[in-house]
């Protein structure tokens, strides 16, 4: 069959990233994780010493570090400027930087164009997931979805991944959850939104084996 296009966006915790990496393991198809590109870059900036809430500082600098992404779904990777990134992305100080970031509209180009050409490369087709996905960067993707939950149940499954780890109090990850995603639906430069055509779908009484048969049955149906 041809290549295969899906964008998967949606708030954080809904299960976009384990959602597509499964969809993709399961079809055969590549995986792009967006978020962790704009954590490698808001990464560099912090390591750099660039200040995030200095737009034009930020946007000054967004061509300097090299981002690569290894789209394997089984084993994704991230580097920057050669160095392995997928640790320092998810701490506390990236998370709370990356919305900043992400608002540059200079940051949004350079990332936007890097991930058309690795969506262009994939040979039977790719899962992207993001925010953006269906309404910007890759407008005319096969298959479009947009994951939903409500904010009670995004709160706890971040919590669960994040247990052993010093986890937050459920009110707290709930609060922070809620501004990010404010943040990033409030940007001029490419919200966070549903496109026209995305399929909806709300994950908050579904188990994520219940999302992926859905995902895939979806794309199926396309191919
Ligand atoms: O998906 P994840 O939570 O890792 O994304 C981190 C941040 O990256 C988001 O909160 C958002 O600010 C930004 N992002 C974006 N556009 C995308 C993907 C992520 O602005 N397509």
């Amino acid at each position: 069959p041809a290549a295969v296009i899906v964008g998967i966006d949606g708030p954080s915790g809904t299960g976009k990233s384990s959602t597509s990496k499964a969809v993709a393991a399961k079809l055969g198809l590549r995986y792009l994780d967006t978020g962790a590109q704009y954590r490698a870059i808001t990464w560099w900036m912090l390591s750099n010493g660039i200040d995030v809430d200095d737009a034009a500082a930020v946007a000054a600098a967004a061509g300097k570090p090299e981002i690569v992404s290894g789209t394997d779904p089984s084993a994704p990777t991230i580097t920057v400027d050669g160095a392995d990134a997928a640790g320092p992305i998810r701490t506390q100080e990236v998370t709370s930087a990356v919305s900043a970031v992400s608002a540059v509209p200079e940051i949004r180009t350079r990332l936007t164009e890097l991930q058309r050409s690795i969506a262009a490369a994939a040979p039977h087709g790719i899962v992207v997931e993001g925010r953006d996905i269906g309404t910007t960067v890759l407008p005319d993707a096969d298959l479009k979805i947009f994951l939903t939950a409500s904010a009670e149940a995004r709160a706890a499954r971040r919590n669960g991944e994040l247990k052993g780890k010093n986890a937050a109090d459920l009110a707290a990850t709930q609060a922070a959850l809620v501004k990010r995603d404010a943040a990033d639906s409030g940007r001029k430069t490419s919200p966070l939104a549903k496109a026209a055509d995305a399929v909806e779908v709300d994950t908050t009484e579904l188990t994520l084996e219940q999302v992926i048969e859905c995902v895939v049955t979806l794309v199926e149906e396309k191919r």
